[in-house]
């Protein structure tokens, strides 16, 4: 099976991250968010995986090598000349998609996270003979999303209307489709919104069916829906009782510690932190709902709580980082400094208490 994932966009909502990394490389639990997708890919049986671009591909492309070995994936890019939407990119890929069997495809956007319960939905779209497949999730704020009317007799999609005003339905699209080839043939090739222009029209031929996942599920495109995004994944972890999970005195509720990070006497971690690959953790070190990523160094007695710290970044003793601050990589906060918030860009130092969010450059 083949599957093409939505890489577009400059993932400007993760700055100051995505100033280092392209989206899909943005640690997440540990690892690139990219390669979640991918296994969870290669899991229900997808050997060949199209990512359709809007950017120079060299970053990427590098990362795209080791992991297509390592999951043994033909991983391949689709280049756009200009921005095609999240439809058009699936017209400029037409060829590497449909194969000569004429199988359905995955469509992945590249921010969301779940349990991926592509199997199933594999089962689905072929039990109910679609042409198309949506998985959808229940969310409290449909209006960032786009909703999806659902008859709940037949499964079928009645509407589809993408970040609706007023209140539709709490039913949204999660961002995951399983498409029969003859969709493209609704497709452009030109910039199009697959959420506006294809699916009310797919819709309106009664083509098209919905699955609603009752996993987790979260589009991490921003800092807060991020660690949202991360606490629900790890208490998955927990539900699964996943050996991954920190289980030593100094954690609290689900943590997650890479083997190759080392944690000082007396620190207190925990709920819902990642400590990523080579991160230097000194003692009496407290952090709680953060994500901090690979080879960052934490000097003692220094407090974190709800943000997400950079690659290689380094925080002083006894400094107070909290508030939804994001570090980029490479920031260094000295010694007994607080930083309430705000973003950091990458490469910076922190000299002074900084008492209000604010974007720091
Ligand atoms: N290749 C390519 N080219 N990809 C694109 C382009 C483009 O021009 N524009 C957007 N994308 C990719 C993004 O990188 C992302 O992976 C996906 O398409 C969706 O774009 P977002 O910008 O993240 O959209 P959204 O989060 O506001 O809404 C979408 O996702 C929601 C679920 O997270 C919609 O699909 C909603 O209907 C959905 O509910
Ligand atoms: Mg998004």
């Amino acid at each position: 099976m083949k599957a093409l994932i939505l890489v577009g966009g400059f993932g400007t909502r993760l700055r100051p991250l995505t100033l280092s990394v392209p989206k899909p490389l943005v640690d997440f639990a540990n690892k690139p968010l990219i390669l979640h997708q991918l296994e969870a890919l290669k899991e229900a049986g997808v050997t060949e995986v199209v990512l359709a671009l809007n950017y120079q591909p060299q970053v990427l492309l590098s990362y795209l090598e080791e992991y297509g070995l390592k999951l043994g994936m033909t991983i391949s890019c689709s280049q756009e000349t200009e921005p095609m939407g999240t439809a058009g990119p699936l017209a400029l890929a037409r060829d590497k998609l449909v194969d000569d069997a004429g199988s359905p495809f995955f469509v992945l956007n590249s921010d969301v996270i779940c349990d991926y319960p592509l199997k199933e939905m594999l089962a689905y779209h072929q039990e109910k003979g679609a042409e198309g497949t949506i998985m959808v999730t229940k969310v409290e704020e449909p209006s960032k999303y786009g909703v999806v009317v659902i008859d709940e007799q037949t499964g079928h999609v009645d509407n589809f209307v993408e970040k609706p005003q007023g209140f539709v339905g709490n039913k949204v699209n999660a961002g995951i489709y399983l498409f029969n080839p003859s969709v493209l043939d609704y497709i452009e090739l030109r910039p199009t919104s697959i959420e506006k222009e294809v699916f009310p029209l797919i819709a309106k031929d009664k083509k098209l069916f919905a699955m609603v996942s009752s996993g987790f599920w979260m589009d991490i495109g921003s800092p807060k829906d991020f660690m949202l995004g991360l606490g629900l994944y790890l208490g998955s972890l927990r539900k699964k009782g996943s050996a991954l999970l920190s289980d030593a005195p100094e954690c609290f509720g689900n943590v997650l510690i890479d083997p190759t990070a080392t944690i000082g006497a007396g620190c207190r971690l925990g709920p819902n932190v990642t400590i990523g690959p080579g991160c230097v953790i000194e003692a009496g070190v407290r952090i709680s709902k953060s994500a901090i990523l690979h080879g960052v160094r934490v000097k003692s007695h220094a407090c974190i709580t709800g943000s997400i710290i950079g690659w290689k970044s380094v925080i002083g003793k006894w400094a107070r980082v909290e508030n939804m601050a994001v570090l980029g990589e490479d920031v260094k906060i000295l010694d007994e400094l607080y930083l309430n918030g705000g973003i950091v860009l990458p490469h910076k130092e922190i000299i002074t208490d900084v008492m209000q969010p604010q974007i720091i450059m």
